[in-house]
C-alpha cells in the first residue's frame, strides 16, 4: 500500500504528467536538454530562496519527479505551458499566492519558502516508475 506505479513511456520531451501518490498529486516531468540546461544554470544562482542544485533532485537528469503541493499552504501549482507563460523559470505558478517554481522545482518567487518535495521513488524500467 502507499505506492504508485506510472507508465512513462508515452511522455514526449518537453511533456507533463499528473499522477496521485498517496491523495497528493505528483508531477512528472519529461525535460528537454533546455529545460535542463536552464535548471543547472540557475544551480549556483545567489536569489535561490531554497539553494538545492538540480542534480540533487533527479534520480535520472531527464525526468523531474514532484509532489505538485505548494509549500506554502499546500495548493497545486499550476503547470505554465512552454509558448506561453512558464516564463524564465519554466516550472510552476501557485494561484492561491503567486508562489514561483522552476524547471527543477526550486522555489524562485515567495511566500513558498521551500522547493517542491521529492518523494521516495525509483525506476522499475525506463518506462516505469514507482513512487512510494
Ligand atoms: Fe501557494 Fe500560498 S499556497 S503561494
Amino acid at each position: 500500500a502507499g505506492t504508485t506505479e506510472v507508465d512513462v513511456s508515452a511522455l514526449e520531451p518537453g511533456q507533463r504528467l499528473t499522477v496521485a501518490w498517496r491523495e497528493r498529486p505528483v508531477f512528472i516531468e519529461r525535460r528537454t536538454s533546455e529545460s535542463l540546461e536552464l535548471a543547472r544554470a540557475d544551480d549556483d544562482n545567489p536569489d535561490l530562496i531554497d539553494p538545492q542544485i538540480d542534480a540533487d533532485r533527479v534520480l535520472d537528469p531527464e525526468w523531474l519527479v514532484v509532489i505538485g503541493v505548494c509549500t506554502h499552504l499546500g495548493c497545486v501549482p499550476l503547470g505554465q505551458s512552454s509558448n506561453d507563460n512558464r516564463g524564465r523559470f519554466g516550472g510552476w505558478y501557485c494561484p492561491c499566492h503567486g508562489s514561483v517554481y522552476d524547471v527543477s522545482g526550486r522555489v524562485r518567487r515567495g511566500p513558498a519558502p521551500k522547493n517542491l518535495e521529492i518523494p521516495p521513488y525509483r525506476f522499475l524500467s525506463d518506462a516505469r516508475i514507482r513512487i512510494g
